[in-house]
């Protein structure tokens, strides 16, 4: 095939770019069912990184299917576009320099591995917000749950689409056991040193 794409480098090393930010860039992904406490946490951890002088940003999913992602729905291909998306945009957020906090269901090991490839395995926390579907259930914020069960949303994680959990994540919290401060304690101690420059 003939070559037609020419993709070129800035004169900003990435070197420049992190010391100019004062950080180490990292993606700290956290996946967990609907309602499990991704959007709160993601919400805290802002919040707290930013008030500590990091350059933070949140990607969620509700908000990036509003938007880049809208035309996509929840079939196994389309999470899969959509993550794949998440993660070049994340990609390009790291790539500027800033710290990614990205709160996505992301139910397929699989294609968490994908992002961790596309991001760069060095750059990638992985968070799993562990809580069981019966109490996500229970909470059922955005009542999606009893919609689901009534059969009124297909492939619905949990319910009637599957939710495979990390091996190995980096940090689990679980937000059935623990406060929000201790879950963000857990994070914040493992994410802070590695974004510090030292
Ligand atoms: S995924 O699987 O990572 O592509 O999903 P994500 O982009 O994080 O979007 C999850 C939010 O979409 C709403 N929603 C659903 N979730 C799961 N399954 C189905 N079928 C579905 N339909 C709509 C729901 O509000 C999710 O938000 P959270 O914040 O996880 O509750």
């Amino acid at each position: 095939m003939t070559k037609t794409i020419f993709p070129f480098d800035s004169q900003i090393s990435y070197e420049q770019r992190k010391e100019a930010m004062m950080q180490e860039p990292r993606l700290i992904w956290l996946t967990g069912l609907s309602g499990s406490g991704k959007s709160t946490l993601a919400l805290r951890l802002e919040h707290y990184f930013f008030f500590k002088h990091f350059k933070v940003f949140i990607l969620d999913g509700d908000n990036m299917r509003s938007g880049l992602c809208s035309d996509l729905g929840f079939s196994e291909e389309d999470r899969k576009e959509n993550l794949r998306r998440v993660g070049e945009v994340s990609k390009l957020m790291l790539d500027a320099g800033l710290t990614v906090i990205c709160a996505f269901i992301s139910p397929s090991g699989e294609d968490r591995s994908a992002i961790k490839n596309i991001v760069g395995e060095q750059r990638f926390i992985e968070v799993y917000v562990n809580c069981t579907v019966e109490v996500c259930e229970e909470r059922d914020v955005k009542g999606l749950y009893a919609k689901a069960r009534k059969g009124l949303i297909p492939n619905f994680t949990g319910v009637s689409a599957p939710y495979d959990p990390p091996a190995l994540p980096d940090v689990e919290v679980h937000t059935a056991e623990e406060t929000v401060e201790e879950s963000m304690y857990k994070i914040i101690k493992l994410v802070e040193p590695a974004i510090s420059l030292q």
